[in-house]
């Protein structure tokens, strides 16, 4: 197929003034609920993206290396099972394991368009400029938005369509919010599309919790990030020095909570929300799940989408899986 000529990069924002809504939303929401509680998508300033970045590196944090063996072993089916011709990659962040789908489309020929789609504007606009210039003739057509609002501005696709969503993004969803996303991604896959869904697997408490709690203090650096983020945008004066982070294995839900604990009392005022907030010694805020994944939770959470496996990738010790999916 012939591509429809485009311009070669461009970037959409979709977060604007109201996003602060958002935010100040989930705060006051959040934090005045008997478990306090903050959605992890506001880890993701730029200060927040690079500390991820520095996650994947660590040795403790087996998900990046392994989802990226998968899919080198994997890219040439995977290109050649879907066909497609456009790949939109959901929460890209620097999008580093892109390259290996991007390569395998180029080799078969398919490759006409890659739309990243982040809340994270520096992120998007730096692999938007990057890819463009590393793959003559490509379309780029980024997106700062937010994946549970705003898939519906997508551009129409060129052709069969692949949505990536990688690195186990899934798992900071609740049961029903995933569906409930998962739902609205099947909406935009379009004519002959495939979701390519990375999830991390349950697997022994000792490793899952190795990955969180890295002894060089990333992680934790990273979920403290959040009380920066609410400090600044919301004008709060969280003390961040007073807050630990707390990460383990929830055996029953099968996910990993990281939680940020007060080392002793605490009183907080959000100015922008004109709010006071009072943590007890050792009180605890819920700032991020990752769910991990069974075959069969997958399966079912899927199907609940209305979608079907087509196949299912998976590392020698059956630590991470990369799913392709369609809609049944
Ligand atoms: C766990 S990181 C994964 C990054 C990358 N896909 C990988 O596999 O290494 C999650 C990414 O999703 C983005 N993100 C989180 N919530 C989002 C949302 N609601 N809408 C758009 N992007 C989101 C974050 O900014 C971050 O880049």
């Amino acid at each position: 197929m012939k591509p429809i000529l485009e311009a070669a990069v461009e970037v959409r924002s979709h977060l604007g003034p109201d996003d602060e809504r958002t935010l100040a939303d989930d705060v006051l929401d959040g934090l005045t609920r008997p478990l306090k509680e903050l959605p992890p998508k506001h880890f993701y300033d730029a200060r927040g993206s690079e500390l991820f970045d520095a996650i994947c590196e660590l040795p403790e944090y087996y998900q990046t290396r392994t989802e990226r063996l998968i899919l080198e072993a994997n890219a040439d089916e995977i290109a050649a099972l879907t066909g497609a011709v456009e790949l939109v990659e959901l929460g890209s962040g620097s999008a580093t394991k892109t390259r290996v789908l991007l390569d395998a489309m180029a080799a078969a020929g398919t490759l006409a368009r890659y739309a990243p789609v982040d809340v994270s504007a520096t992120t998007v606009h730096a692999v938007a400029e990057l890819f463009a210039e590393e793959y003559p003739g490509l379309s780029v057509a980024g997106l700062v938005a937010d994946f549970e609002r705003h898939l519906a501005h997508l551009r129409k696709p060129l052709g069969p369509r692949l949505i990536a969503f990688l690195g186990g993004t899934i798992g900071n969803f609740t049961p029903g919010s995933r569906r409930r996303l998962l739902r609205s991604i099947g909406k935009v896959l379009g004519p002959g599309g495939h979701l390519l869904l990375g999830t991390d697997l349950v697997k022994e408490p000792r490793v899952l919790e190795a990955a969180y709690n890295d002894s060089a203090g990333v992680t934790a650096q990273f979920n403290l990030n959040v009380l920066h983020v609410v400090n600044r945008e919301l004008g709060a004066n969280f003390d961040v020095g007073a807050f630990e982070h707390v990460a383990f294995f929830d055996r029953e839900q099968e996910w990993i909570e990281m939680r940020l604990r007060a080392r002793a009392a605490q009183h907080v005022r959000v100015e922008a929300l004109d709010l006071e907030v009072d943590f007890a010694a050792r009180e605890e805020l819920r700032t991020e799940i990752s769910a991990k994944f069974t075959p069969e939770r997958l399966c079912r959470d899927l199907a609940a989408a209305g979608m079907e496996i087509v196949a299912r990738f998976t590392d020698p010790d059956e630590r991470f899986a990369v799913s392709l999916a369609r809609l049944a």
